[in-house]
């Protein structure tokens, strides 16, 4: 049996029950494995730019789910058919920007799970027409963000944009840890930078300080 990790559970457990699923960039295939086995989605795509990852998906998949998955060598949402729901995981938000906006369609769910750059990637989607439902960091062996939305109009304020909604309402532990960590990394650089740097860094570090207050 495969133990999935915290990030994959958590990835997994924001998953909605839907007719199709598509993981882009999937991998192992894990998350499909286990929408498909759970009865989450009776239908996953499952897509990789690489042809070697997505053979680890259908050796896994085609073990339990024939018939009810296809393996598609793709770049990103290219040639995919419309979807109800995309897990995109696991990649640089700027390439999450570019396959969502160089999507052939869109679904009317998304979860995303940056590993930099989310504030592109909150950014994009809202100027795709999505709502975000859920926007908050939280902690495996690393640090993650994790982006829930569907079809809607939203708005964010910068604050928002930067940091996550969730993050600046519930102030979860992971966030905070977080925010620490990168308030000691910048405390500790202080000495060592110009006048105008520190000046800088110190406006830098009193925003931190007042995110997590
Ligand atoms: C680090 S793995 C993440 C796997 C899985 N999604 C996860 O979260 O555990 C990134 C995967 O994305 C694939 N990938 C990178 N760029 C892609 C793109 N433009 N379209 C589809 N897959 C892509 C890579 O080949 C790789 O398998």
């Amino acid at each position: 049996m495969i133990k999935l990790s915290l990030r994959l559970n958590t990835i997994l457990d924001c998953l909605s029950p839907c007719e199709s699923f598509a993981d882009v960039g999937c991998d192992h295939g894990y998350v499909a494995n286990a929408m498909l086995k759970s009865g989450k989605c009776k239908f996953a795509y499952i897509t990789d730019i690489s042809a070697e990852c997505l053979k680890k998906a259908e050796e896994l998949l085609s073990k339990s789910f024939a018939g009810k998955y296809e393996a598609i060598v793709t770049d990103g949402l290219k040639g995919v058919n419309v979807v109800e729901q995309v897990l995109i995981a696991g990649m640089g938000g700027e390439i999450i920007c570019d396959i969502l906006s160089s999507a052939d369609s869109l679904p009317k769910r998304l979860v995303l799970q940056p590993m930099k750059n989310t504030e592109k990637v909150r950014e994009t989607v809202l100027n795709l027409g999505y709502e975000i439902l859920k926007d908050y960091t939280f902690k495996d062996e690393k640090f993650y963000d994790l982006i829930v939305c569907k079809r809607g109009k939203d708005r964010y304020t910068k604050d928002e944009l930067a940091f996550g909604r969730d993050n600046l309402r519930d102030k979860n532990d992971a966030f905070k840890e977080l925010i620490s960590k990168k308030i000691s990394v910048l405390q500790g650089a202080l000495d060592k930078m110009s006048a105008e740097e520190k000046a800088k860094t110190k406006k830098a570090i009193n925003k931190l300080l007042e995110v997590i207050k």
